[in-house]
């Protein structure tokens, strides 16, 4: 969906990215750039850079980076149009109506079949676990206690045991096998003569997203066999790290606190016995796109994990990602061996309520997986123990409760609690120097001088695309070297698509006299990643002074540009023609010479 560029100019200048930015936090002027603390990563010292001159901010800590449409979509966790809409409100401007481009109205018409097919699915399958085909299943339902009105909640379905039932069923309805393919839910045969359904005879849930849309399946095996549950791939409207499963039950609630578990039937069970507040991560790790999907809605988190290594393992990943996005973190995990559900339906959920009081903070579970590791009778394990120990607590920010885990750690190790004092202030110390110099080096990368990229060019496969990225930056600067390139750099042969949208629009802006404006180059994307790339481009400064090194640095980022395209020609060419005319374009390449 787009606005026109004009819109979309208005909206950025009357919308100071200083000003923008300030409302969310402080900054602090240093030179020609604003200085504060990364919203968008945890830190101490601030890297995160805005730029007034040019309307863009990027953070030396996590390489976020953007103009004021992309912060707000980052800062909301909201798309492009959402963004534009708030900036326009806050400057008082009215939007005409976002159009679509083909490409645009094309996916945006595909994903709207394609959450018709998941519901028409979700329909069928459920019609069938309550048909005399799905007897078992329901039988295989019922065991599991989950209750008919749950059932119906959750759209529990069967897919019969049966090559192609959906596939059929979907055909009749009008989809096409195009659509079906995009969905994930029909595959093509191996002989390539015909379609089957991927699910069959298995217990399906279906996935919703938080507005409550089905956009995929998870089915159960109710016998032994592998895999357990399979689940529905990627999709356009399915994105494993970006969903929750029962997110959209659980929201409903509107608490404060959710409650997180691995697996498809722990959040049901739980949800069956009253703590509605409750998702599941879809058999994946929990990733940073979750803890942004959770910010919208909760502050505090219960991680409930089962009690085996693997359950450990992963509310140790979980956590620092936690609480770097800022969330109080608490643990539970849950004793005798069980999951939650196994727990439940054993004990009652009068007593996973108890198990739930009991959670215990992230940092005092961490501590305890460490000590796991240790034997405090030997002095040097107690001294390793309390190594680590200290390393973790230097995490926390706030002294009160820094103090709280140093006295516990004192008393378990008999160390004093000075000197675990002493070990938190060297690692608070190391940590900030080590981030001085990734900071500064990144800084150095990003600010780097032809010359040095000219050597890396040559010896790092990102060589490539940091040539991109400097020419494109520097037709954006100097209007006459850019009228040179048009004739000979084509936006072509910019593999990377980003890249290559940006130098067209360099270029454009060079055909019809304007000048290019990074700020508004980032807007020729409607996603972060792609905005944050672009943006990122523009914090590359390619200004060598002196004319001779500068047309000797372009000459040799324009030949990579080109021998890595004409490699990528020559490996897609289908006749003897094209490598004939890739291997003429070689030589030629040869003894090509760029002239200011
Ligand atoms: P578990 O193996 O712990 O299963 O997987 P479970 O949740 O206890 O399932 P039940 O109680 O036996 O029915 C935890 C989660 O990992 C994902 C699923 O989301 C599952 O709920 N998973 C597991 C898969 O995606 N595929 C698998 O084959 C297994
Ligand atoms: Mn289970």
């Amino acid at each position: 969906m787009y606005y026109p560029q004009e819109i979309l100019e208005e909206v950025r200048l009357r919308n100071d990215i200083v000003d923008v930015i300030k409302e969310y936090l402080p900054l602090k002027k240093q030179g020609s750039s604003h200085f504060g603390l990364c919203p968008f990563h945890n830190e101490n010292t601030p890297s995160f850079s805005v730029s007034a001159d040019k309307q863009l901010y990027y953070c030396f800590g996590c390489g976020a980076a953007g103009n004021v449409i992309s912060f707000i979509m980052q800062v909301e966790n909201c798309d492009f149009v959402e963004a534009v809409q708030r900036l326009a409100d806050r400057a008082g401007i009215v939007l005409p109506q976002a159009e679509y481009s083909p490409e645009d109205a094309r996916q945006e018409r595909l994903k709207e079949r394609l959450y018709e097919i998941h519901s028409a699915a979700g329909r069928f399958f459920y019609g069938k676990l309550n048909s005399p085909q799905g007897a078992k299943a329901l039988d295989y339902v019922n065991k599991r206690r989950i209750s008919v009105s749950i059932q119906k909640k959750f759209g529990l379905g069967f897919a019969p045991n049966s090559r192609d039932e959906l596939y059929r069923h979907l055909k009749g309805m009008g989809f096409t096998v195009e659509e079906m393919l995009a969905s994930g839910l029909v595959m093509e045969n191996k002989q390539k003569n015909g379609y089957h359904d991927r699910f069959y005879n298995r217990l399906m849930f279906p996935i919703f997203d938080v507005k409550g849309r089905c956009i995929a399946f998870g089915g159960r095996i109710m016998e032994s066999g592998e895999p357990k549950y399979l689940n529905s791939p990627e999709t356009i409207i399915f994105n494993k790290k970006r969903n929750l499963y029962g997110l959209n039950f659980a929201r409903a609630e509107r608490k404060k606190e959710i409650i997180i578990v691995e697996g498809y039937m722990d959040m049901i069970t739980i949800y069956q016995a009253g703590f509605k507040n409750v998702a599941a991560s879809l058999g994946t790790a929990f990733s940073s796109e979750h803890a942004m999907l959770l910010k919208k809605f909760v502050s505090d988190i219960i991680l409930v994990f089962d009690s085996d290594e693997a359950g450990e393992r992963a509310a140790l990943r979980a956590i620092p990602i936690l609480s770097d996005g800022g969330f109080r973190v608490k643990v539970l995990q849950v004793p005798d061996g069980k999951d939650p559900d196994e727990y439940i339906k054993h004990n009652g959920p009068l007593e996973f309520g108890k198990l739930l009081i009991n959670a215990v903070s992230f940092m005092e579970f961490q501590i305890k997986c460490a000590r796991k590791k240790y034997s405090l009778n030997d002095l040097e394990q107690k001294m390793l123990f309390t190594k680590e120990a200290a390393g973790l607590i230097s995490n926390l920010s706030s002294p009160i409760e820094r103090d709280v885990y140093i006295k516990q750690v004192s008393e378990e190790t008999g160390i004093s609690m000075s000197a675990v004092e002493e070990e938190i202030y060297n690692t608070d110390k190391k940590r900030s120097s080590d981030f001085e110099k990734e900071s500064k080096q990144r800084r150095v990368r990003s600010y780097t001088t032809g010359a040095q990229i000219k050597t890396e060019s040559l010896h790092n496969a990102r060589g490539v695309l940091q040539a991109q990225k400097n020419i494109i930056s520097i037709c954006c600067s100097n209007s006459s070297i850019c009228r040179k390139l048009i004739d000979i750099v084509s936006p072509e042969e910019f593999r990377d698509k980003v890249f290559c949208s940006l130098l067209k629009y360099v270029y454009d802006c060079c055909l019809s006299g304007r000048n290019a404006v990074p700020a508004d180059a980032v807007n020729i994307f409607a996603d972060s990643e792609s905005q944050a790339k672009a943006a990122e481009v523009f914090s590359v400064k390619f200004d060598i002074e002196d004319t001779e090194e500068l047309e000797k640095a372009l000459n040799e980022e324009i030949k990579l540009i080109k021998r890595v395209y004409l490699d990528y020609l020559a490996s897609n060419a289908s006749s003897i023609e094209e490598i004939q005319k890739v291997i003429e374009l070689k030589k030629e390449l040869g003894s090509f010479e760029f002239k200011l």
